[in-house]
């Protein structure tokens, strides 16, 4: 692809500039960069600004054009002063529909600041949620092939999704129902118009529906049993500004979202980590002997700081395999990025993968080191934290995802320990690459096994 590129740059283009902004050359007819921003979007994103510099435009499915801000004025517009993300709504009414990614103002801050507090790492600890986060984990960990070349990533996703759902305070017997059923909802992410019975948007229709129910009746369950463990009570006993309950349609559309926005970012980071553990026996060697060395799994957001390495490990994953690699904003008003105008209106791309590799942040920003996050005493800074996005939007399950990643991290080490195995990649397997489908995960193909420690 990256060759085709090359030569398509080299034709002759009508347009190079438009408001004085760069186009980036090399874009197909029809589809644009698209091919080639939605595999390697990390990479295509850092090559085009260092080919075209710090804002761009780039063309996309239709030849439509989308700009590109890259550096801290791009990071300033997640603040959403000047920007907004109600676009979402119009473009995934079925998918993402009304819910918290799509809201802005004091609509998102009535529903943001009272869902927040159960994704504190207080709301955690007291709602259960990271206990039973924990107790998902080990179990799931403890049920890994115990020999054979598996894909890790396959084995993460189901986790996640089991995790996210048990978190939310849903029975282990009604789990694969939901498995099922938000597989199909999915779908729905692929933007096809066909719309025939069996299609993928029919089956997306028919696996929300099911969902809606089920969360419906789940709530009015939750609302009889307030001592009822996980998120989903925790939701139910928050009171808006005014004092009111949180309304069942915004329950319903925020818990699809949850699901949705916490389970394939949490598992691709989980199959990064032990994929890197796979190739570097002395991350290995760190990591088991801090998770054995340990009482056992830490069960509270409080109990994180008895495993600084496995954090380390967690930022530096996400740092060099951030599962998101860019979002977006409409601009609500004139602006001037990087010293251009930028019409109100203009749909702009910001890249929060590429921060993670800024050089004055992160010297050798090539180098997978978990040593560099380790011994500070202050917390990551808002561009460290980065590939959660940042501004009104920034990730409500930051350390949701947080205690879930060193859950796994100690869980893993601390089972395979008790086997008498470590992880290594499968004989003939490469060194993966991170791919964007569209989160960022190492691809499915990417066998590890555990082979006994001699
Ligand atoms: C490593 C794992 C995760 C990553 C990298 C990640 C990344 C992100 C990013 C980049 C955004 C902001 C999107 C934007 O501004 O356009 C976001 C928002 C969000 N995330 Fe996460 N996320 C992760 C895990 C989770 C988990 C576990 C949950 C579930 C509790 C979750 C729930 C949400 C929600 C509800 C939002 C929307 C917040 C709002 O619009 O106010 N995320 N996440």
């Amino acid at each position: 692809m990256q060759t085709l590129s090359n030569m398509l740059e080299r034709l002759p283009m009508k347009e190079t500039h438009r408001l004085g902004i760069p186009i980036l050359p090399g874009g197909l007819p029809l589809v644009g960069h698209a091919p080639f921003n939605l595999g390697d979007s990390l990479n295509f994103l850092r090559g085009a600004s260092a080919k075209v510099g710090p804002i761009f435009w780039m063309r996309s499915f239709g030849s439509e054009m989308q700009l590109v801000c890259m550096g801290e004025p791009g990071f300033e517009l997640l603040k959403n002063r000047v920007t907004s993300s109600e676009f979402i709504r119009d473009q995934s009414p079925e998918f993402i529909g009304d819910a918290l990614l799509s809201q802005d103002g004091t609509r998102h801050r009535n529903l943001r600041s009272p869902m927040s507090g159960p994704f504190t790492p207080r709301g955690l600890s007291s709602s259960g949620a990271s206990a039973l986060s924990a107790e998902v984990i080990e179990a799931s960990v403890a049920s890994l092939p115990a020999s054979g070349p598996f894909s890790l990533l396959t084995e993460t996703q189901k986790f996640a999704l089991d995790i996210i759902f048990r978190v939310m305070g849903i029975d282990r017997s009604e789990i694969n129902d939901f498995n099922t059923n938000y597989r199909e909802f999915i779908l729905g992410a692929f933007p096809l118009k066909l719309d025939l019975p069996y299609s993928p948007r029919w089956r997306a229709r028919r696996g929300r529906a099911w969902l809606d129910a089920r969360f419906s009746s789940l709530i009015a369950a939750a609302r009889g049993r307030p001592e009822m463990p996980g998120t989903l009570s925790a939701l139910l006993a928050v009171r808006d500004a005014e004092g009111q309950p949180l309304k069942d349609d915004d329950l319903i559309s925020n818990l699809r979202l949850l699901a949705l926005a916490g389970h394939e970012t949490s598992a691709s980071v989980m199959a990064w980590m032990g994929i890197v553990l796979a190739q570097r026996p002395d991350l290995w060697e760190k990591l088991r002997e801090e998770a054995t060395a340990a009482p056992g799994l830490p069960r509270s957001p409080e109990e994180l700081k008895r495993h600084p390495f496995a954090e380390a490990l967690f930022r530096e994953v996400l740092r060099i395999y951030p599962p998101v690699s860019a979002t977006a904003r409409e601009a609500t008003e004139d602006l001037t990025l990087h010293g251009k105008l930028v019409p109100k209106g203009t749909m702009i791309t910001i890249p929060l993968g590429t921060y993670g590799y800024d050089p004055a942040i992160y010297p050798e920003p090539e180098k997978f080191d978990p040593s560099r996050w380790m011994g500070r005493r202050v917390p990551p800074s808002a561009i460290e934290t980065a590939p959660f996005g940042g501004g009104p939007h920034f990730c409500l399950g930051y350390h949701l995802a947080w205690v879930e990643a060193v859950q796994f991290a100690t869980a893993f080490a601390r089972e395979l320990s008790r086997r008498g195995v470590r992880p290594l990649l499968a004989p003939g397997v490469a060194p993966p690459k991170l791919r964007y489908l569209p989160f960022g995960q190492p691809p499915k193909k990417t066998l590890i096994e555990f082979v006994p420690v001699v």
